[in-house]
């Protein structure tokens, strides 16, 4: 039943961030050759936008909102908070002319990973937690004794789902950093 910890984990977590790297890459090299870098400049604001809808989950999470399945709505922030990361990425490109923006890319990536590390090594631990308890279950153990038997890697997990809210204060960050650079573009555009 359970997964090999590479197959299972590392794998699918490498092919992820691979694929956004690569993705960035060649998107870069796409909009260079055809002389779309204007395109990446305001790719910016599709990015920021998707990546704005996929906090739609978090308000769900929290209850602000009552409508949507959560587990569906969870898969689709993960899935516009990468593309919205990707575009954002594109975005970027390889022009250094301003930090602030460097920062909230940093920030944002630092994010975009917290994120996945997070939901890889729940996803890990909650199996091992879970296979535990029907590994003692089928020993014939009471229910008391199999929590007994398995609260250290119960507490463990609890520890493990708190360290997801280094997710959202890193989200923060960037949110201030990002809104920062957006600003000050609008300002210089004369959008504000
Ligand atoms: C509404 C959304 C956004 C708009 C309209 C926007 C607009 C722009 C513009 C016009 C530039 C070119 C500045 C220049 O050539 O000096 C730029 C550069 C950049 N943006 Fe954005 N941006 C947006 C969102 C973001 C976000 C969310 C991030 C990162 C998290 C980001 C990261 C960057 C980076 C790293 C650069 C390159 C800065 C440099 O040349 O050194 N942008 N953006």
């Amino acid at each position: 039943m359970k997964h090999s910890l590479w197959r299972g984990h590392v794998l699918p977590f490498t092919v992820l961030l691979g694929l956004l790297a690569a993705a960035t890459l060649a998107g870069d090299f796409v909009l260079h050759r055809f002389n779309l870098v204007w395109v990446g400049r305001y790719m910016g604001i599709p990015g920021t936008l998707l990546i704005i809808g996929s906090l739609y989950y978090s308000l769900r999470k929290r209850k602000y909102v009552t409508s949507g399945n959560p587990k569906t709505l969870l898969s689709l922030h993960e899935f516009s908070a990468w593309l919205g990361s990707l575009m954002v990425l594109i975005h970027a490109g390889i022009h250094f002319n301003a930090i602030l923006p460097w920062l909230a890319t940093v920030a944002m990536g630092v994010n975009v990973i917290s994120g996945m590390v997070g939901k890889m090594l729940l996803n890990r631990a909650r199996e091992h937690v879970q296979g535990e308890r029907e590994h003692f279950q089928l020993r014939g153990l009471s229910k008391p004794e199999v929590e007994q038997a398995v609260f250290w890697d119960a507490v463990a997990l609890g520890a493990m789902a708190q360290w997801r809210k280094v997710h959202i204060p890193i989200f923060v960050v960037f949110a201030v950093l990002a809104l920062g650079h957006i600003v000050s573009i609008f300002l210089f555009w004369g959008w504000v």
